[in-house]
């Protein structure tokens, strides 16, 4: 009597996928959760920490692409884009929660920024980042040593 071989499980399908929202210009659903907003970038970043729910509400108008991550009711991932819309656009504050690190969110965040109508077809696309060097290489972005990055520290 020949006994069938156990098959293999199939993965299991992911119930709670982790879905993209590129938003509208008055970014309303993020508008109703700068708390959530504030504790990801609070918890997850280094240089957005202590952003109060007022100056956020204000960076959220002054950029013109915006995307948010969310698994279920949780904001797990955040990015935005600053544009002129012709000649340079610059990419800000992406950041994926600790516990979604390393499964392609960060990629996806990224690559819905660049094909929100205010960046795609830019000249040029810039970026600062401290640690994600690596990281931006994957995703088309060049080290350049033709420029340097200028800083003018203020009060505010
Ligand atoms: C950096 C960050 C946004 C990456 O998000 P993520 O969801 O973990 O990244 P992904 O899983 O989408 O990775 C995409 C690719 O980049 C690579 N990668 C991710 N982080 C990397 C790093 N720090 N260095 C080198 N490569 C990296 C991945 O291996 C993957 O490569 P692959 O496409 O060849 O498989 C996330 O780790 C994060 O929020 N970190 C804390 C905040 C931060 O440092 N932000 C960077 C701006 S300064």
């Amino acid at each position: 009597m020949s006994t069938t071989p156990p098959r293999p499980e199939a993965p299991a399908p992911d119930a709670d996928p982790v879905r993209l929202i590129r938003h509208g210009p008055r970014c309303l659903r993020l508008r109703w959760r700068l708390e959530a907003l504030r504790a990801l970038l609070d918890g997850h970043s280094f240089w957005a920490t202590g952003r109060s729910q007022a100056q956020l509400r204000r960076m959220l108008a002054g950029s013109q692409v915006v995307v948010s991550a969310w698994r279920g009711n949780a904001l797990v991932g955040f990015g935005r884009a600053t544009s002129d819309g012709v000649f340079r656009a610059v990419l800000w504050d992406v950041v994926v929660a600790e516990d979604e690190q390393g499964r392609g969110l960060g990629r996806r965040i990224v690559e819905e920024l660049l094909a929100g109508p205010a960046v795609a077809g830019v000249e040029r696309i810039y970026l600062m980042t401290t640690s994600g060097q690596g990281f931006y290489e994957r995703l088309g972005f060049s080290q350049t040593q033709s420029q340097q990055l200028m800083l003018k520290k203020t009060s505010g």
